[in-house]
């Protein structure tokens, strides 16, 4: 068979093939090892030495000629295929594109960046502690022995482990509190430092309360530090965040880490002469707070005859729902986008 006869029946058969399998048999037939190209070319040697030249260019430009027709072939079965995905679907490519939609951020994630800022340009540390916390970090060292009735405050999940050694109890954190006590393990004092975080109770679920939630714990320590400090605090916070000076007042409050502890109110800053927000009182609680107890400093490797600290419990979500009006505390962890977007 000549070069010419060869090109003419390949030509054919790739025309003709009706995939990708068929097309690569053709090739190997044609242009691999062995195939007819490398037949012609071996049988050059062999030929008068006035036809060589001529059948080397034939075996040459018969390759070239297979290939581009199994290029060609390639590309109409691709298009071919496509076309047959195109008409099963009903995929239209002129169809104008929906425009992305920018994220936002939470408005939990808004009010602690916030208050990062606000406690670090007061020379805060921003601390972060475990969500998984030790029994230890959770209630002992926070003057919360076992037994005690204050545990039921916060009623909990425990993690079933025995991975931990000796009494290594683990416990979902119930508040951001037991930070205090790693801050203290590991900054020199005097120091500031707040902790904002998610905590989880065991609760049955009403409007007010979730088994997840955020706090903002804060702590300082130092010499001589006293309820005026953390009164002093409390009111540029308050400042900051809703620019206006705010009077506080404090009431009474039991919490087992703090002595004397403190539930501190601020003046209502949406109302004059009382609000849905206030509940008509004029104001609003607004986080439970005291001098750190001497057990929890000594928990915590400090001397309590040197050094005295304040510590108070922001609660995230209730700060957002103030400030937004919310009555359902349920929204926040509610990963509603129509109400998320609203932020
Ligand atoms: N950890 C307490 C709770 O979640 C709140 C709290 C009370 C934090 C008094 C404090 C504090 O730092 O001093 O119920």
């Amino acid at each position: 068979m000549d070069t010419q006869t060869h090109e003419q029946t390949a030509r054919e058969r790739i025309a003709s093939a009706a995939d990708e399998a068929e097309l690569r048999a053709i090739e190997r037939e044609y242009t691999g090892k062995g195939g007819v190209v490398a037949e012609l070319l071996a049988a050059i040697p062999t030929l008068p030495p006035t036809e060589r030249k001529a059948a080397g260019q034939g075996a040459n430009a018969l390759k070239q000629a297979v290939n581009a027709a199994l290029e060609a072939r390639r590309a109409e079965l691709d298009e071919a295929r496509l076309a047959v995905e195109l008409a099963a679907t009903d995929f239209d490519a002129t169809v104008p594109a929906r425009s992305l939609a920018p994220g936002s951020l939470h408005p939990i994630t808004q009010a602690a960046r916030r208050l990062e800022e606000i406690f670090s340009s007061m020379g805060y540390h921003v601390l972060d502690g475990p969500e998984v916390e030790l029994d230890h970090y959770n209630f002992e060292a926070l003057n919360i022995p076992k037994d005690h009735p204050a545990r039921d405050m916060q009623d909990t999940f425990f993690v079933a482990t025995d991975a931990v050694a000796g009494d290594g109890r683990l416990v979902m954190r119930t508040h951001t509190s037991p930070v205090q006590v790693r801050a203290m393990e590991r900054l020199e004092p005097p120091f500031r430092a707040i902790a904002p975080g998610r905590v989880f109770r065991q609760e049955t679920t009403d409007a007010t309360h979730e088994h997840t939630f955020h706090q903002m714990e804060g702590l300082v320590v130092g010499e001589g530090i006293s309820v005026a400090h953390l009164i002093g605090t409390m009111k540029t916070f308050l400042r900051e965040v809703f620019e206006r000076d705010l009077d506080v007042r404090l009431r009474p409050g039991y919490f087992p880490f703090v002595e004397p502890g403190f539930e501190l109110d601020a003046r209502c800053p949406f109302c004059e002469s009382g609000c849905r927000v206030c509940k008509g009182t004029r104001w609003i609680e607004l986080c439970p707070c005291g001098l750190v107890h001497p057990n929890v400093l000594r928990a915590g490797g400090i001397d309590p005859e040197r050094y005295s600290g304040f510590a108070f419990g922001l609660g995230l979500s209730r700060l957002v729902m103030l400030r937004y009006g919310l009555d359902d505390i349920r929204h926040l962890m509610g990963a509603d986008v129509r109400f998320l977007e609203q932020f």
